[in-house]
């Protein structure tokens, strides 16, 4: 089942994931990717492991019925709490979004005082940190919950007065830090970086994973033999488990491009 004709299955809390979709197909654009976005019960980023780990296998479990060749956690908060038991209870290749965000963290911070911001949950599992640390032992690692920032990025809210309000309280105990580099470690987090940038200044390097994370599900499918060659149009596939009328109204914001049609569907 598990050929170069196979699509990429993606999960997602919610719309988010869609900024890692983007960078899959700038990066892989003939491979076919099932999304699979779990609108139902977003967020996940104020749920407790046990949840959150139960939610990401019935994801799982939706995207192996595409057979798909490859699963990409697109979500920060899954990836922080799920991906261990994800790889011992399924076969199929796994990629998170935590170690190809701090690897691209490590690869670019020259005064090792490296920033992670994220969802309560994200931070509260300390993924990130250890994934640095396994890279590199010396970084020192500042991190901030940003639980506001998901619901400012759903509302529209990317720039003007309360974003920048509320990104200025998260934000500033981590320049007291002078952190060189942010870890910008949520799917919904891309699409504030105008305004964190007006409150960090230009100097501190802003890492979004969805391109590390991308480049190494190349290197899964190169490993896995499994790399697409084909010239025929790749299909994406879109699936959520709630009303789709959101998720069409503002999801082309997070992949750069019209969504086509989008179904609804149970994961359990
Ligand atoms: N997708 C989640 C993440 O990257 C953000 C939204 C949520 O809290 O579910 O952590």
């Amino acid at each position: 089942m598990n050929g170069a004709r196979q699509p990429i299955g993606v999960f997602d809390s919610g719309i988010g994931g869609l900024t890692v979709v983007k960078a899959l197909i700038e990066d892989l654009p003939q491979e076919s990717i099932v999304y699979f976005g779990d609108t139902a019960r977003v967020p996940y980023g104020t749920k407790s492991k046990s949840t959150i780990v139960r939610f990401s296998l019935e994801n799982v479990e939706f995207l192996l019925r595409f057979g798909v060749k490859c699963i990409v956690i697109a979500c920060n908060t899954s990836s922080s709490w799920a991906l261990p038991t994800l790889r011992k209870y399924f076969k199929v290749p796994i990629v998170g979004v935590i170690r190809p965000g701090a690897l691209a963290a490590v690869r670019q911070t020259r005064t090792k005082r490296v920033g992670v911001i994220g969802t309560t949950a994200t931070i509260h599992s300390r993924a990130y940190e250890t994934a640095i640390h396994r890279l590199d032992p010396t970084v020192k690692v500042f991190s901030q919950g940003c639980p506001l920032f998901v619901p400012l990025v759903e509302e529209g809210r990317l720039n003007g007065t309360i974003s920048l309000q509320v990104a200025g309280e998260y934000l500033r105990p981590l320049m007291r830090q002078r952190i060189d580099t942010l870890i910008l470690g949520c799917t919904h987090y891309p699409l504030l970086a105008p305004t964190i940038r007006r409150v960090l200044g230009p100097k501190v390097t802003l890492v979004d994973s969805a391109r590390q994370t991308a480049s190494e599900v190349r290197g899964v499918l190169l490993g896995t033999d499994t790399l697409s060659d084909r010239r025929a149009r790749p299909r994406h596939r879109f699936f959520v488990t709630d009303e789709p009328g959101h998720f069409n109204r503002i999801g082309h914001q997070f992949l750069g491009q019209l969504i086509g049609s989008v179904e609804r569907v149970n994961s359990h």
